[in-house]
């Protein structure tokens, strides 16, 4: 009988096919347009679990995308692995910086992925990162070497906040209980430097609105004598950091840990190019706040980010229009120890005490998420690092992310168990942007790496 890596290498064709396949569905949650091919999607993982021989599937209904659950329990003395991933997707937008459609995947070499990558909004963030555990579990399973029981829950609306999860959880707390989380949805550093995430990033995430005169005005005849609500918000949102890239809403750093020397020292070992960082995203400096490398103030610092702003005549050609209204999407990455709920409270505070007269400002929070640090002493951390090892033959580096995956704190406050962040994207990968793509050694990495997780962890337990 063939073990779980034969088992893979064997099918890989197969498994890089149904990959192909997923991928094909545009489960986009922001977008109501494509609600039913989000279930089709949530179908699709469901069905793909029943064939890898999960025992027990349902999907289970939400106020929003439904939640694929798999479970298969081997036996009550063994631990329990809840893996977490989302089937749902980015909208693809801005569709015409795609060199193929974002839904129609497609096969291409690069400098990184010289074993080729499939590109497809999705590919790594997270269908194929969710996938590689569907696929290890099947090899697994096909070759009688699970040493836990596993849980599966896949949901669709990470890319929207999670806002259902967090219920679903608290209702089947007893369903889900487990012994410790498992999720790929991050990145490592290289393909030859694993790594480990033991950090994400919280968020903060607004709407403002400014409103100005009562309707759109001709700009010659009124401009000068009525405030342009563009123009402040523009000079509002200036005025959000200061000339060392601080933010300055009071109290927005109270809660914010200062990291040890030795933490920084340890942080700058891991490798980083800043020639190639630079390179690859087009830019010749590289700006944020003093005192901080640029590797810290995408992990450990705090940020402010305008994500969007409209408003006025954005059409063809000139239009002469002093507006009525602007508006701006901003959001704030969290660092441990700040809450959502505190700082979007600091940030509505202070941006409606910045208002200039002559316009209305008003402040409309959306979704947040708590960061979280994870331990790296743990049984977890170790079964992960020796699963790394075992399979790139060197020892994984723990690493801080920047991203944010709100659902991750609130395992720890339901479940009262740690989660394991063991992604293997990379950062170049393109997530959320045009060109998304997922390299296939890292794909079939995933596969290889997961079933020695579950191993080690048994194992170490
Ligand atoms: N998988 C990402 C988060 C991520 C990416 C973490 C890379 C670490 C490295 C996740 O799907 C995501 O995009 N999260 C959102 C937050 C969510 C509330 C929309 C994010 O970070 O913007
Ligand atoms: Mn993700
Ligand atoms: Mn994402």
């Amino acid at each position: 009988m063939q073990n779980t890596q034969e088992r893979t290498q064997a099918n890989k064709e197969r498994y890089l096919n149904e990959l192909l396949e997923i991928l094909r569905i545009p489960s986009v949650s922001a977008d109501p347009a494509f609600a039913d091919d989000v279930r089709k999607t949530a179908e699709f993982v469901q069905e793909k679990m029943n064939q890898a021989g999960v025992s027990h599937t349902k999907i289970y209904e939400t106020a929003g995308h439904p939640i694929v659950y798999g479970e298969h329990l081997v036996d009550p003395a063994l631990p329990t692995v809840l893996v977490y991933g989302h089937y749902d997707v980015q909208p693809p937008d801005p569709l015409n910086l795609w060199h193929s459609p974002p839904f129609e995947p497609v096969i291409k070499k690069t400098d990184l992925h010289p074993e080729g990558a499939i590109f497809a909004r999705g590919a790594c963030d997270d269908k194929g990162q969710m996938f590689m555990h569907i696929k290890a579990f099947e090899s697994m399973n096909a070759a009688g070497e699970l040493p836990c029981n596993l849980k599966f829950m896949i949901e669709g609306e990470e890319e929207v906040g999670s806002v259902n999860l967090g219920p679903f959880c608290k209702k089947y707390k007893e369903m889900l209980s487990c012994d410790v989380v498992l999720l790929s949805d991050t990145s490592i550093i290289a393909n030859d430097v694993p790594s480990i995430t033991i950090g994400l990033r919280g968020l903060s995430y607004i709407e403002v609105k400014v409103t100005g005169p009562n309707k759109d005005l001709h700009s010659g005849v009124y401009g000068g004598a009525v405030v342009n609500p563009i123009n402040a918000l523009t000079k509002m949102i200036a005025s959000l950091h200061d000339e060392n890239g601080r933010i300055t809403i009071p109290e927005f750093y109270d809660d914010v840990q200062e990291l040890s020397k030795e933490d920084r020292d340890e942080m700058a070992k891991a490798p980083f190019d800043i020639e190639t960082y630079m390179k690859g995203l087009g830019v010749t400096e590289l700006n944020g706040e003093s005192g901080y490398e640029p590797r810290e103030r995408t992990s450990i610092r705090p940020t402010l980010d305008v994500n969007g702003i409209w408003g006025g005549y954005i059409g063809e050609g000139a239009k002469t229009v002093l507006p009525s209204e602007a508006f701006a999407k901003i959001s704030m990455r969290l660092v441990p120890y700040q809450t959502p709920e505190k700082i979007t409270q600091l940030f509505q505070e202070h941006f409606e005490a910045i208002a200039p007269k002559g316009v209305k400002v008003e402040v409309f929070p959306h979704h947040g998420g708590q960061p979280a640090v994870t331990p790296t002493d743990t049984v977890e951390y170790k079964a992960a690092s020796m699963a790394l090892e075992k399979t790139f033959g060197r020892k994984p580096i723990p690493e801080r992310s920047g991203g944010s995956i709100p659902i991750v704190s609130l395992f720890e406050e339901v479940f009262g168990v740690k989660s394991v962040l063991m992604g293997f994207g990379l950062n170049t990968d393109d997530i959320h942007s045009p060109n998304e793509h997922y390299g296939i050694f890292n794909y079939f990495k995933g596969i290889e790496t997961i079933p020695y997780f579950y191993h080690y962890y048994a194992q170490e337990k």
